[in-house]
């Protein structure tokens, strides 16, 4: 049976596409058979993250009825399958939500986890993200108007059966005004199930199509991910000793332009 987790949040820019591309890479090298869909349809990002942008296929095409799902799904970084949303704006005012239904319905069985880059808030798109899930992860900061808008999601996913997995508080640092992991658990009621700090490098990735779950495996925060993913799929994980690139290797690499991970078509199912 194939789950299909939300990673949904109530205010934008808390960082849902990331935990989204990231976990679903961190599961993918776990060797899970993942699949992240970009369902922010208006203001994708998700293929940007994960160098997959310009793709003659996306999700648009296949809501306009240009294309189906399958000639959609693209070979992303660490082998995670991923559906981007596409950038185009014109293609937006022919997409019909309707047809969503039938691109799960051809998904569903053909992988075993289905991750949703939601939009933010709770208008229509938001919650069209949230209607074809079974399991939710929700993204906050640690501000107070973070979770207060991540009540009201939770809240909306209650009412619609979905089971809340627990919260990932993100960009965590000390600041006097953030709240505690204790006073964020007793505001939403929800587990939190990882925290990850503020990391400028996630930002510079985020910026060059580089996941950092990939590009930087030793690092404390990919370590996060990764142990993330194992939690939800019950499985061990132990960081790896990855030996340090030496000095010299980064320094032709850097010289020569190498581009460490280049994506590829998966030809259907
Ligand atoms: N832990 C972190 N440390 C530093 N920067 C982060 C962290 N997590 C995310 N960011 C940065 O915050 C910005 C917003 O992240 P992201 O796009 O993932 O948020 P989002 O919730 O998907 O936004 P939207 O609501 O617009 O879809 C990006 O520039 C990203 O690099
Ligand atoms: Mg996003």
């Amino acid at each position: 049976m194939t789950r299909v987790i939300a990673i949904a949040s109530g205010k934008g820019g808390v960082g849902k596409t990331t935990v989204a591309a990231n976990l679903g890479i961190a599961l993918s090298l776990l060797e899970e058979d993942v699949l992240i869909m970009d369902m922010d349809i208006k203001m994708a990002n998700l293929e940007l993250i994960v160098g997959l942008e310009g793709k003659k296929a996306t999700l648009q095409d296949v809501l306009s009825g240009k294309d189906n799902i399958y000639n959609a799904v693209y070979e992303g970084p660490g082998g995670v399958q991923i559906v981007p949303a596409g950038l185009s704006l014109p293609n937006l005012k022919k997409v019909k939500r309707s047809r969503m239904e039938q691109v799960f319905e051809d998904l569903i069985g053909n992988v075993d986890i289905i991750i949703i880059d939601s939009p933010a808030g709770l208008e229509r798109d938001a919650l069209a993200a949230m209607s074809p899930a079974d399991e939710m992860i929700l993204v906050t900061t640690p501000e107070v108007t973070s979770i207060t808008d991540t009540l009201k999601t939770k809240l909306i996913a209650e009412r619609m059966d979905i089971d809340i997995l627990g919260v990932v508080v993100n960009r965590n640092q000390y600041y006097e005004e953030f709240l505690t992991p204790d006073e964020i658990e007793s505001i939403l009621e929800v587990p939190i199930i990882t925290i990850i700090p503020e990391d400028d490098e996630l930002i510079s990735f985020f910026a060059y199509g580089t996941p950092f779950t990939v590009e930087e495996p030793e690092s404390p925060t990919s370590n996060i991910f990764m142990e993330l993913a194992a939690y939800l799929v019950d499985k061990e994980y132990y960081q790896p000793d990855v030996p340090k690139e030496s000095f010299i290797s980064k320094f032709i690499d850097g010289i020569l332009g190498n581009i460490p991970f280049k994506a590829k078509k998966i030809k259907g199912y």
